[in-house]
């Protein structure tokens, strides 16, 4: 048997041998160089905005797209265009990425969190009901990791107390929900195409509608709140509601345009990549590899395994035999590590509720009295999972089945000697993947 590479022996993945995301060929650099040869930069009717907008809706199957400058953006404008606000509380997953929480406190209304479901990471249906108030406006649920949420039972609870949804779909760019994509199914959906995301413009996002009204409202919170004349088409200098620069960039649409002809191809490969690191992993009993329920597809954003010391034999607790695996993983060169380290709730900002400054909207709210705690015990589920879990990096592509190999060597080699993993949990190592292959820090 080889001796680890936390032990003093040879790592199995060389250094270089895993590429980043996203892969980028000639179709990108001409569709960025068409850019610069128009001369148009910027432009909520720049011609790479509008048939960026006009692709991606026909790509999900909705009647309205506008491209903004971050999936945030996306997410604020269309809670701003539900006209949710002050007084209000909405309802999120307790685990997922800050973002879909701290879009709520941007429209000035409060998050009220949820646990989520032990096997798909996602909102769990089952909890929603025993949230909701007289308060509450809107659902946002969170494709994570790029497994779709349970829509059925999402947008059922939804319907019965009148709540508008709104996919937060910014990680499961192309996966499908009973053979519908999501981002389709929710009053509004919002999508990321920041430069980790399956689609990638280097930042940028999507705001998606069926409703007219809503696209309207939309518009004019994208830019600035100014109205478009109908006839010319130019913008009237005269900003009837309070609106933002949410607006995206020519360069990074041209990008993503370029990118969006590649999307399925690549989301077929991720799923290649994770069905092999599935099959090797599912040797054993006490590594929990990702479920994905028959009637959804997954286009793994993110690629999640658990660790179980119990059913491993190892006494030691969740978090120190994932640390102990992270740090014999890292050393053998496979890029792993945790992406979120805590639920949401437990993060400082929900901890202290300075919000806006001078704690609103919790305090100083005429609109809002009740107090609301948020401590990470309340969601057990997802302080769990922080415990046990950690992400594989490297199941993009242009990564194939020779990283892939590669990463099964390193996991046998690691999970059929724990006793040296063990030994070496204390040692001074850092396995972290951020930074290195998505974005600079
Ligand atoms: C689930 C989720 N929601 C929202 C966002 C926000 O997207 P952006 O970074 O484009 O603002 C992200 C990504 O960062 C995300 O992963």
């Amino acid at each position: 048997m080889k001796k680890l590479a936390i032990d003093g022996g040879e790592r199995t993945v060389p250094k270089g041998t895993l590429k980043p995301w996203p892969p980028i060929d000639n179709t990108d650099r001409e569709a960025v160089l068409r850019v610069f040869e128009n001369q148009v930069l910027c432009g909520g009717g720049a011609p790479e905005t509008v048939a960026l907008q006009k692709e991606w809706a026909a790509y999900i199957g909705r009647k309205h797209c506008l491209a903004t400058n971050s999936g945030t953006a996306a997410l604020h404008m269309a809670l701003a265009a539900a006209q949710v606000g002050m007084g209000d509380e909405v309802i999120v997953p307790a685990y997922t990425f800050l973002a879909s929480a701290s879009c709520v406190l941007h429209a000035l209304a409060v998050p009220i969190f949820v646990d989520i479901d032990e096997r798909t990471f996602n909102i769990d249906p089952a909890k929603i009901e025993e949230k909701i108030t007289q308060r509450t406006k809107a659902i946002i649920p969170v494709h994570l990791h790029g497994l779709p949420a349970d829509m059925d039972q999402i947008m059922a609870i939804a319907k019965k107390h009148n709540l508008v949804v709104i996919e937060d779909a910014c990680q499961a760019h192309g996966a499908e929900y009973k053979g519908k994509k999501v981002g389709s199914f929710g009053d509004f959906s919002a999508f990321s195409l920041n430069s980790s995301k399956n689609l990638c413009g280097g930042e940028g996002g999507f705001f998606l509608t069926d409703d007219d009204t809503y696209l309207m409202r939309g518009d004019m919170l994208r830019m600035f709140g100014d109205e478009i004349d109908d006839e010319t088409q130019l913008r009237v200098y005269n900003a009837s509601i309070l609106g933002y620069m949410f607006r995206t960039q020519e360069l990074p649409a041209a990008f993503a345009r370029a990118q969006l002809k590649r999307l399925d191809q690549n989301n077929a490969i991720r799923q290649k990549n994770c069905a092999a690191l599935t099959e090797v992993l599912s040797d054993y009993p006490w590594v929990m590899t990702p479920y994905t329920p028959e009637d959804r597809t997954h286009v793994y954003w993110m690629y999640i395994v658990r660790f179980d010391p119990e059913k491993a034999g190892v006494n030691l607790s969740p978090r120190e035999f994932r640390v102990a695996i992270e740090k014999a993983l890292h050393m053998e060169g496979v890029a792993v590590g945790q992406w979120q380290i805590m639920p949401v709730p437990a993060q400082d900002l929900f901890q202290t509720q300075l919000g806006h400054g001078q704690g609103f909207p919790w305090r100083n709210n005429p609109l809002y009295d009740r107090q609301v705690t948020y401590r990470g015990e309340d969601y057990p589920v997802a302080s769990k999972i922080c415990e046990d879990y950690t992400a594989i990096i490297g199941t993009n592509p242009p990564n194939g089945g020779q990283l892939m190999e590669m990463y099964a060597e390193a996991f046998r080699k690691v999970f059929d000697n724990l006793d040296v993993v063990v030994k070496h949990k204390d040692d001074d190592i850092v396995a972290h993947f951020s930074g290195d292959v998505f974005m600079a820090a």
